[in-house]
């Protein structure tokens, strides 16, 4: 899919104001500092559409982009940052859950994870919530660049035979780097089947 205009619409903590509109829309959680914004500007092609930090914490509202001006990439804040105030934190939690409950334009999740790491207990929590709420989601590897090929491979088997302990089939899922771009055409794809579908 070719992106022709990439736009930032609003940011605001309460699902009740976001846009009206019934476009198609799809979501980027996970963990602070897991690389959603990065990712969204990677298949944005735009730098600075959603804004990224080297520090956690960085995006702390719901962000609406529209894309090729007929659905919605959705930026939220990362989820289980220890360093944000213990209040803070739950309202985080607060209007995440909020969105993801009422947003019924929602059409899927992408769920972040850094393909460095194995299965955390909130990322495995939080998708077991999604199941449990009947929200479609994929998984996203990112960072894909900081291992070799061998160990990218290898990390990724014990990520899905990990999961096979909670999950009868592995969800869907992406590898991806925002430093190359691996894994833009796949995503784009994803998403330009379901819209046309
Ligand atoms: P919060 O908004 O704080 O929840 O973080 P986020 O998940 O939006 O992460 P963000 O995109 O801001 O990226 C966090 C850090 O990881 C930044 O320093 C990025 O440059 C870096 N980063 C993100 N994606 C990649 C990637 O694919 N490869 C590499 N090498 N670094 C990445
Ligand atoms: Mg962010």
């Amino acid at each position: 899919m070719k992106i022709s205009s990439a736009d930032f619409v609003m940011s605001n903590s309460d699902v009740a104001k976001c846009p009206k509109d019934k476009l198609p829309e799809y979501a980027f959680i996970g963990r602070s500092n897991v690389g959603k914004s990065s990712l969204i500007n990677m298949l944005t092609h735009r730098k600075n559409l959603a804004k990224t930090s080297g520090k956690p914490g960085k995006t702390q509202l719901i962000n609406h982009f529209i894309i090729n001006k007929s659905w919605f990439l959705v930026d939220l804040p990362g989820y289980g940052y220890a360093k944000v105030s213990k209040s803070t934190k739950k309202v985080f939690q607060k209007f995440i859950t909020a969105y993801f409950s009422k947003r019924t334009q929602l059409v899927s999740a992408f769920v972040l994870v850094d393909c460095r790491h194995e299965p955390q207990k909130i990322d495995l929590e939080f998708m077991q919530w999604l199941g449990e709420h009947q929200i479609p989601f994929s998984i996203i590897f990112t960072k894909a660049d900081k291992l070799s090929k061998n160990k990218l491979e290898t990390q990724i088997n014990m990520y899905i035979e990990k999961m096979l302990l909670y999950w009868e089939e592995m969800p869907n899922y992406f590898i991806t780097s925002s430093s190359s771009g691996l894994g833009k055409e796949d995503i784009l794809n994803y998403i330009n089947q379901i819209n046309t579908e």
